[in-house]
């Protein structure tokens, strides 16, 4: 089984090598093999994803990847920022089931800026559809304004479109997930003004009757917003398309007070994957030691789970950071007082020590 391990920028590397020393503790054979990707990738390659390190992930059977980010090269071209290298990676790879799940661990309900009582045991899974929408859709660019009131200045323009089979698709993956779950999905669409997103609530509604023990109701995507901010314990699986995806993912990471505690999964039709952290690279923390590492760790047990079949592992994982949570340790981003504050690798050889 081999791993390839993507660190990236920032804080990358440092939350990496937590998670490589959690996967190296399991007494697993795994092979891991590290290569760079970003403001890393463009600095060592002169490309963000360099043809090494695309051609190691597609011949790993997961990878595992930091962070991308580096203000020194954001203003490269567009084809040569780090941003770059993690949508490469998702086209390339055909990576187009997101799975950001947004938990508030019991021992952290105080961490969040909503009151304890919205979300307390919250537990929601958000499915984004990442390789379509108008994050890739053609064309794009800049142009001259070819009509209305403005005709003749230049303008920037991106298309956005869903063809039926990349609907059918992810709407599979997110009925089957709400089926493991509590059987209630929610797609999140603006079918009052999109025509691509009239499309995606009728598909949706059409795969929806192959799950018929699977309750489907669709919210316009400014109603859920409100609904993730006023309750948003209502929910249980969300799907929606990569725009929407995006924004509304960073809003319920933050429901749980803690961005640096949450994992995520980026899946093929195989369940290949890649798996990251839902955190950016902060680079205004970057090398100094403190970077929260088990969102990093967390998204190493979904990989176990999800891509190499070994349930009992990531079990471990998950009930090694309950423990370490539970022993009140805390990194800066998660501490309040009564609690210990601790670096970055301190709290990655407290998991490795409650593995045992
Ligand atoms: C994310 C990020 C990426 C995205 C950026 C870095 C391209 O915000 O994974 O949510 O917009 O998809
Ligand atoms: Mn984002």
């Amino acid at each position: 089984m081999k791993i390839a391990i993507l660190p990236g920028d920032g804080i990358g590397p440092e939350i990496i090598a937590q998670a490589v020393k959690v996967l190296n503790a399991l007494g697993e054979p795994f092979e891991l093999e590290t290569a760079p990707v970003g403001g890393a990738g463009y600095a060592q390659h002169g490309h963000p994803l360099p043809e090494a390190t695309l051609a190691l992930a597609k011949a790993a059977d997961a990878v595992l990847f930091g962070a991308v980010g580096d203000y020194r090269y954001d203003n490269l071209e567009r084809a040569l920022r780090p941003e770059q290298a993690i949508l490469g990676l998702r086209k390339h790879l055909g990576l187009f089931a997101n799975f950001r799940p947004a938990v508030l661990y019991p021992e952290l309900a105080n961490a969040s800026t909503l009151k304890p009582e919205v979300v307390a045991g919250l537990d929601i899974l958000i499915i984004r559809e990442l390789t379509g929408d108008i994050y890739f859709g053609q064309p794009r660019g800049m142009r001259s304004c070819p009509d209305g009131p403005f005709q003749g200045q230049r303008e920037g323009y991106d298309t956005m479109r869903y063809a039926e089979g990349e609907i059918r698709r992810i709407a599979h993956v997110a009925f089957q997930a709400a089926q493991k779950r509590d059987k209630r999905l929610t797609s999140v669409d603006k079918a009052n003004v999109l025509e691509t997103f009239q499309f995606w609530r009728d598909i949706m509604t059409e795969v929806g009757k192959d799950y018929p023990d699977v309750t489907l109701d669709h919210m316009y995507v400014d109603n859920a917003a409100m609904q993730l901010v006023r309750a948003p314990k209502k929910f249980d699986v969300m799907v929606t398309g990569n725009m929407f995806g995006d924004i509304l993912s960073d809003c319920a990471a933050q429901l749980t007070g803690s961005i640096g505690m949450l994992p995520s999964a980026s899946l093929d039709a195989n369940n290949k994957g890649l798996y990251e952290p839902s955190h950016g690279s902060a680079p205004d923390i970057a090398g100094k030691g403190i970077a929260n590492p088990l969102a990093t760790i967390l998204s190493a047990a979904m990989l176990l789970r999800f891509s190499l079949n070994r349930a009992e592992q990531a079990d471990r994982i998950d009930a090694a950071v309950k423990a370490v949570l539970a022993q009140g340790l805390r990194t800066a981003d998660i501490y309040e007082a009564g609690t210990r504050r601790v670096g970055t690798e301190e709290m990655g050889d407290a998991v490795v020590k409650a593995l045992a």
